[in-house]
């Protein structure tokens, strides 16, 4: 972009915003990493982090946590975009999620800012397999989850960084939405056994009732908020609206979304599911 320019990367240290860091930084580009444990912390639960996150700043990828459908989300994303426009930030970047309507509220708040919005919204993450909470399961050698027989376009942590970098640094990306997927639909069954292929380990999938599941995660502590945003994700949002390919990968990059049988070669290959579980 600008010379001097200095993007704020918020999540840099998460499943895209790394990558997003790793581009950025590869080009030059000055980043500061917008997290708890960044140079300059920043954390959505203390405003007053806010604020000393921003100075100098002109570009912000926002990559929200816990998740765009979590309460308070929208509220939150306003409140960042409002205050950063204040302090001189010109081109904001959400990662959003698709079908989700709690995430369309985020993104308003956004557009209302004033500043040059793009927005990126896209399918589930392939990474959640090997980074995120589907990794242990993988490495158990048994996922089990309540997604049925229902396509989900897996998409690639790699082109969402990619296309990101692309709206914070290129022109004609202000006032767009992409629909960032991968290009073939496949069932959570499907990934997993591509994942098996690619490891050569046995890694089996059961589909249990949503109920089951939500009992079994309250059984292993996991706290309630999160037991509600993984029912709502599992059910809601993989209800068959999102089993559509979405274009927006070959918009912006000009090339074909990664396959996720390139994701989980690759991913086998750099070692992702060698950990043995404790
Ligand atoms: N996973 C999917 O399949 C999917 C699909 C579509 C959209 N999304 C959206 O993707 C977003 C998450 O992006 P991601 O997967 O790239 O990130 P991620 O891997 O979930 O994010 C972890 C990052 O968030 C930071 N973080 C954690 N708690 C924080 C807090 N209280 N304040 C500030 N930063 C905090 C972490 O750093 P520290 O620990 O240092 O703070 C780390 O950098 C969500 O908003 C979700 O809605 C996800």
């Amino acid at each position: 972009m600008t010379e001097n320019a200095l993007t704020l990367v918020l999540g840099g240290t998460g499943k895209t915003g790394r990558r997003v860091v790793r581009r950025l930084t590869g080009r030059d580009e000055p980043v500061r990493i917008g997290s708890r444990a960044g140079g300059v912390p920043f954390d959505w639960e203390d405003q007053a982090t806010w604020m000393p996150a921003l100075r100098d700043v002109t570009a912000a990828y926002v990559s929200y946590y816990p998740d765009l459908a979590a309460p308070g989300a929208p509220e939150r994303i306003g409140a960042f975009a409002a205050l950063a426009v204040s302090a001189g930030v010109r081109r904001l970047v959400l990662l959003s999620g698709r079908g989700e309507e709690e995430a369309r509220a985020s993104e308003k708040e956004l557009q209302a800012s004033g500043a040059d919005w793009t927005v990126l919204r896209c399918s589930w993450f392939a990474q959640n397999f090997s980074e995120d909470y589907l990794l242990d399961p993988v490495l158990a050698g048994q996922v089990v989850l309540p997604a049925g027989d229902v396509g989900e376009p897996f998409v690639d942590a790699e082109d969402i960084a990619d296309v990101a970098v692309a709206a914070l640094t290129g022109e004609g990306h202000a006032g767009r939405t992409y629909e960032l997927t991968g290009p073939r639909l496949l069932t959570f069954a499907d990934a997993v056994c591509e994942i098996a292929a690619a490891t050569g380990r046995p890694v089996g999938y059961t589909q249990v009732p949503a109920a089951d599941y939500a009992a079994a995660l309250r059984e292993h502590g996991v706290p309630l908020e999160v037991v509600d945003l993984l029912t709502y994700l599992f059910t809601t949002v993989l209800d068959g609206r999102n089993a559509v390919l979405g274009d927006g990968v070959q918009q912006v990059l000009g090339r074909p979304a990664r396959d996720f049988t390139e994701y989980a070669r690759d991913a086998a290959k750099a070692g992702a599911w060698n950990r043995k579980l404790a």
